[in-house]
């Protein structure tokens, strides 16, 4: 089993951050959330629904309809255009062209990608793919984000610009962000709400100035100094 007593309460309209160690469960425990992956046992609540209890047929239009996904290597399909990929969730949804392709501009253009319509993943940086990435999950117009990563294969000057956007759209979008990061500067730029997860369980969750008051174990501990030392 991947994963065991996780219990999270994830406040709404805010930025929560989820580390720990490679391989601590973190990807698994965003899966669930939107049911990629089925827990064996245990429910996940989204609100008043009851995720693990919908249909296929339901859960996928929840998923369309509440959800949207950040990757960290982007998950941009290479032989669509940033327009393309921008539409593709949309166009999923069965939105019709024309408005599809308006909330994609509208988006690319707030991601500063307006004039790179036409181009191909191949042609862009990591950071323009990212933003690519960013403006398909908010063209999707869900007031759900799940984040694995997103900024960590970007280079630390392109990363902070990144995370002082996102910011600047949280306080204008005010959606549930559940952001994945091993960094824990990263963490506390984002607002330093976390829960830090070892070998599958949920060890503390709480703001990191609490945790680093008073750290629930070793693990936390040198969690916590290590990761900072590394930044
Ligand atoms: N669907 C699955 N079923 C069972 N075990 C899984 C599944 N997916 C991943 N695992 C295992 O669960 C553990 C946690 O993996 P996971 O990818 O969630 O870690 P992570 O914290 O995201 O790591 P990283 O920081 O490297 O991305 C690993 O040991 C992995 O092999
Ligand atoms: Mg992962």
């Amino acid at each position: 089993m991947a994963l065991r007593n996780i219990n999270l309460d994830i406040p709404s309209n805010g930025i929560y951050c989820i580390m720990g160690l490679s391989g601590s469960g973190k990807s698994t425990l965003l899966r669930h959330i939107n049911r990629l992956i089925d827990p064996d046992t245990g429910t996940v609540q989204i609100q008043d629904v009851d995720v693990t209890a919908l249909s296929i047929p339901d859960l996928q239009k929840f998923r369309q309809k509440r959800i949207a996904m950040v990757f960290q290597h982007f998950g941009l399909l290479p032989h669509f255009t940033v327009q393309q990929n921008a539409e593709f969730a949309l166009r999923v949804r069965g939105v019709p062209k024309r408005e599809r392709a308006e909330q994609a501009r509208y988006w690319l253009n707030e991601m500063e990608l307006s004039g790179y319509e036409a181009h191909y993943y191949d042609e862009l940086s990591g950071g323009m793919r990212q933003r690519v990435g960013l403006a398909r999950a908010l063209a999707a117009g869900t007031d759900i984000l799940l984040m694995d990563e997103p900024f960590s294969a970007l280079d630390p000057l392109i990363r902070r610009k990144l995370q002082t956007l996102l910011l600047n759209l949280q306080d204008r979008l005010n959606k549930t962000i559940v952001f994945i990061t091993h960094d824990v500067e990263e963490a506390r730029t984002l607002g330093g709400t976390v829960a830090l997860l070892n070998q599958g369980s949920l060890i503390q969750q709480g703001s990191l100035e609490q945790m680093t008051a008073n750290p629930a174990d070793d693990y936390v501990a040198s969690f916590l100094t290590s990761s900072a030392e590394a930044s």
